[in-house]
């Protein structure tokens, strides 16, 4: 039985912590509502770990710019255009910007230029204290899961430490080595981590008859569901032909993408893909699987 849930656990922590950098912002004069500004960023970027703060942290001080520039400029040249002018052509920009990997995550730099405008432009406050918030946020998630693991005994680490990206993509390599792939000679090995922390592996398995072949990825998936899971958090797979390092990122197929709607949360659910030398990146289904149709459909 389930002695506390991981919102349970990352509530307790985020409470104790946030209640304590209240109190420290009042005591040190610094704006504790930024601190949390900040938090909210990581957070809202659906990221965890140094991939959140990696969102959170480079879009926050990109609004920060922003702000203090449409101040500056509408302070040094009111005759060029009102604030309003500096504003839209700087919001452009900040949204212009998503284009970049690095500042694809708007929400960051928007919660960085208003705050600037809280703050009522005194950046050099604000920036430290957004940035802080970001770790502040990281302390908590972390926070979280350790303590869901003391209680619950179910654990989202290998080895001692959090599951890293890196250690999910090696299960899916192991993965890969079962694969039967006589006719494609393409192997696919999949790491498909719970919310509870479990690992389930899955490899393509084909057949004389092409169609009934399975996938890596519905392999996983077929059989957690079978135990009887129905919470994921994220997917690592890894793919190429067979007997060598897989040399691209294999993405998964429309059906396995389609499969993993059924029971996942498009917006949270995360999915890993790698190629062998240690080159990966990490998409939301919903990245994946724009305006997916699942159960919520039939609601
Ligand atoms: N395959 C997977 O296992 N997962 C994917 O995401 C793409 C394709 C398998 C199916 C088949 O056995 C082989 O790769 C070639 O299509």
């Amino acid at each position: 039985m389930k002695k506390m849930s991981s919102l349970l656990a990352l509530s307790l922590v985020t409470a104790i912590l946030c209640g304590i950098w209240s109190f420290a912002a009042e005591a040190a004069g610094l704006p504790g509502w930024a601190g949390f500004a900040g938090c909210t960023a990581y957070f809202a970027s659906g990221k965890h770990g140094a991939a959140g703060l990696k969102k959170a942290i480079p879009t926050n001080l990109t609004g920060v710019l922003c702000a203090v520039a449409i101040i500056t400029l509408s302070d040094l040249a009111p005759a060029l255009g009102s604030a309003g002018v500096w504003c839209a052509l700087l919001t452009f920009v900040m949204c212009i910007l998503a284009k970049y990997e690095l500042f694809d995550y708007c929400p960051g730099t928007f919660i960085g230029c208003f705050s600037t405008f809280a703050a009522g432009g005194d950046w050099m406050v604000l920036a430290p204290v957004l940035v802080f918030g970001a770790f502040l946020a990281a302390a908590c998630d972390y926070g979280g899961v350790r303590l869901y693991e003391a209680v619950t005994g179910n654990y989202k680490r290998n080895g001692g430490k959090i599951m890293t990206n890196e250690q999910l993509i090696a299960e899916a390599k192991k993965a890969r080595e079962h694969a039967y792939t006589p006719y494609s000679h393409f192997q696919v090995g999949a790491a498909l981590l719970t919310k509870d922390g479990r690992l389930y592996h899955g490899c393509n398995i084909e057949n004389a008859a092409y169609g009934p072949t399975n996938c890596a990825e519905r392999t996983a998936f077929f059989k957690a569901v079978y135990e009887g899971e129905r919470e994921f958090e994220k997917i690592a797979i890894v793919g190429g032909p067979q007997g060598e390092e897989a040399d691209v990122m294999c993405a998964p197929c429309g059906v396995c993408r389609q499969v993993m709607m059924e029971f996942c949360n498009p917006k949270t659910f995360q999915i890993v893909l790698a190629d062998g030398k240690g080159k990966w990146i990490e998409r939301t289904l919903e990245e994946m699987l724009p305006f997916g149709f699942g159960p919520d459909n039939l609601k």
